[in-house]
């Protein structure tokens, strides 16, 4: 039987807020610390280039918006925005705590503003990178998020998706699906209790999301072109790049 995943704004800004203050700890504790490296990986796939700014969008406590500013050193603009108030508490302490370790050069601004991925507050255009990390699967409507994304995004820029998805090999995916559904659940709700049921909504909204050539497939519908998707620790998580067609000169 598949079961139907909850994706209303209400209920998964309420399950982001109850969980916020142990996101992190148990991000990197279920995770075994290797969301560090998926994180550091996509900085370096998708790394900026020129001047213009950046947006990570459901952006949490705000790790890829850090590391972005941490990568381009501080001289590329950085947004990060997320519905969820209470982990963009957590995401600005991050960044004070970064700043006050800062020397040399001024840095450019990390914001962190409240928005939903579906209608970001944005003008066309604007950012040479939007990424998301983890954060795609939880948006209510998975192609207006991807077209937001691509309609902020500048011409020539590219949108960068990091999500869950399930290994190759069949093993493998059989031991995930294990751990998944019955290990990660237990330790997260002991962890980090919760009205709505956090970590079962994990698993499920992750087994009903489309990765690999299926999630490719559905930014190329929105209006990305050139995508590319490459597996992360044996295909435990996909890092998905697409490219927003240049501006075509009109012969006058
Ligand atoms: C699993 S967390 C990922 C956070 C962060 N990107 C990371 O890598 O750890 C998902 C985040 O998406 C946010 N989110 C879900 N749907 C959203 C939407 N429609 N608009 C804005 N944020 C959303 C939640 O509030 C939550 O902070």
């Amino acid at each position: 039987m598949s079961v139907v995943v909850d994706k209303s704004g209400a209920r998964v800004r309420q399950m982001f807020g109850e969980i916020s203050g142990r996101y992190d700890f148990l991000n990197h504790l279920l995770s075994g610390g290797v969301d560090y490296y998926w994180r550091w990986r996509t900085v370096r796939k998708c790394a900026p280039r020129g001047t213009a700014p950046i947006l990570d969008v459901c952006t949490g406590t705000g790790d890829l918006a850090l590391a972005y500013w941490t990568k381009a050193r501080g001289q590329i603009a950085v947004t990060g925005t997320d519905f969820t108030p209470e982990m963009l508490r957590i995401a600005e302490k991050k960044r004070d705590e970064r700043a006050a370790s800062q020397t040399g050069k001024p840095w450019a601004d990390l914001t962190f503003i409240e928005a939903d991925t579906q209608h970001l507050p944005f003008d066309n255009d604007q950012f040479q990178i939007v990424s998301v990390a983890f954060g795609l699967r939880n948006v209510s409507d998975t192609m207006c998020g991807l077209q937001e994304m691509l309609r902020v995004c500048q011409p020539g820029g590219r949108v960068a998706v990091l999500e869950f998805s399930l290994p190759g090999n069949a093993v493998l995916r059989w031991l995930y699906l294990k751990y998944f559904k019955y290990v990660l659940p237990r330790i997260g709700q002991l962890l980090a209790r919760n009205q709505q049921a956090a970590y079962n909504y994990l698993p499920a909204s992750v087994s009903e999301f489309p990765y690999g050539e299926q999630l490719a497939q559905l930014m190329r519908d929105a209006g990305m072109q050139q995508v590319t998707w490459t597996p992360l620790t044996f295909g435990i998580a996909t890092l998905y790049i697409g490219e927003k067609p240049a501006l075509v000169s009109q012969p006058a």
